[in-house]
């Protein structure tokens, strides 16, 4: 029996990886460390939270001796790492977070990887989640591939660059089995309503206004979070050692235009005249350092190990939509704490 460390199995994308694993996977020892920050919620998995091949583990990957300790217990034989601080906004806000999490946390796994493993690193992997913002922004041409120079601009970015520099470093350096991808923007359940989706579904719902950066005019290049969660599977199985893979989905689209899908779409769940949501439309003050465009080429993916998306996005957005209005315990729940202060905090000043 292997035993898989998945850190950040409480957020949105790591949920769903602890999900798919659990359950395809009943010979895995599955281990969810999680340290629970506002973007971490139990509830996400109470699905799986019974099965006999799943433990969760509260900890804080910058306690470099808790996450040593925990490696010389579990001996895990794999890690994928998702555990982040993720939201380009609260990395404006306050960035120093970001530097702990994301960097030394991921130099303090690393470090305890190395520890467990030396002399005998057969079969094991250190699998590390990152995101297409490393690689900047696009013009209106071309796209993202894995030899796409870095050259990140928010301090989000900035942090997953350093660690995913790190991790390189390591397998270089030290010989440690690693592999990086770097996936497009994520939509679906259980994501947390800070990010664009999952806040505007929110604030449709409710008639609150809807906080558009800008003019509406920068693109992401979106993905189904299930198909994020095979992808990851495919590549913790058959990714070979060293090596890089883009995700994404071939889907982009302008923030405005998904925007008016959503309100489009919730005027007919809600039983409202076809624009009423759209009147909710508020041009805001643009966010400091706002990448134009991000688009994904994930043909290394798709030809070398055979993943494909299973979803088209306006089938993905519908029921992703469907999910957030059945589930209103769920938004209310992760909405109840310091959320309010952060969203007047966030958009007050704007
Ligand atoms: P999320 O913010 O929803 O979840 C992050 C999880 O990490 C939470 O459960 C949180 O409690 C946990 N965590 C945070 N700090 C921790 C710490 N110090 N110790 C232990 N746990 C900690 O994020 P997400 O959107 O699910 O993203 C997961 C990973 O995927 C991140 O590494 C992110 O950079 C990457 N990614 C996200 C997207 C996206 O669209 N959301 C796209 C590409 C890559
Ligand atoms: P977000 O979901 O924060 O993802 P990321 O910045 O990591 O791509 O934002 C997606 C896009 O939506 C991005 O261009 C910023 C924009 N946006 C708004 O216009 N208003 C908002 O309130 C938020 C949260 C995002």
């Amino acid at each position: 029996m292997k035993t898989i460390l998945i850190t950040g199995g409480a957020g949105f994308i790591g949920s769903h990886v602890v999900r798919l694993f659990v359950n395809k996977y009943p010979n895995y020892k599955i281990v969810n460390l999680d340290k629970l920050t506002y973007a971490g919620n139990l509830a996400n998995l109470s699905d799986v939270e019974d099965k006999p091949n799943y433990e969760f583990v509260k900890a804080d990957i910058v306690d470099s001796g808790k996450i040593l300790s925990l490696f010389r217990e579990y001996r895990f034989d794999g890690v994928i790492h998702l555990a982040a601080e993720s939201h380009v906004d609260r990395s404006i806000a306050n960035p120093t977070e970001f530097v702990f999490t994301n960097v030394i946390g991921t130099v303090n796994l690393l470090n305890a990887a190395l520890d467990v493993w030396k002399g005998n690193t057969e079969e094991k992997l250190f699998y590390h989640i990152s995101t297409d913002e490393v690689y900047g922004s696009l013009g209106k041409e071309g796209m993202f591939t894995e030899s796409t120079k870095y050259d990140p601009h928010s301090p989000y970015s900035a942090s997953k660059a350093s660690s995913d520099h790190f991790v390189r470093a390591y397998c270089d350096t030290f010989g440690l089995p690693t592999l990086v991808s770097n996936c497009s923007n994520n939509y679906g359940s259980f994501q947390f309503p800070e990010k664009l989706i999952p806040l505007f579904i929110n604030n449709i719902r409710y008639n609150k206004a809807l906080p558009v950066y800008g003019k509406g005019e920068n693109i992401r290049d979106w993905l189904w979070v299930e198909d994020h969660a095979r992808a990851i599977d495919v590549i913790f199985h058959q990714g070979k050692v060293g090596e890089t893979y883009n995700i994404g989905g071939h889907n982009e689209w302008t923030n405005i235009d998904l925007i008016q899908l959503m309100c489009k779409i919730l005027d007919r769940r809600l039983g409202r005249k076809e624009g009423a949501s759209a009147e909710l439309i508020t041009y805001v003050k643009d966010r400091a350092g706002h990448d134009l465009r991000y688009a994904i080429d994930s043909s290394k993916l798709q030809k070398e190990l055979g993943w494909v998306p299973s979803l088209q996005f306006e089938e993905g957005l519908e029921k992703t939509i469907d999910w957030y209005l059945e589930n209103e315990s769920w938004m209310l729940n992760v909405t109840s704490g310091d959320y309010q202060l952060y969203y007047e905090e966030q958009y007050q000043k704007r």
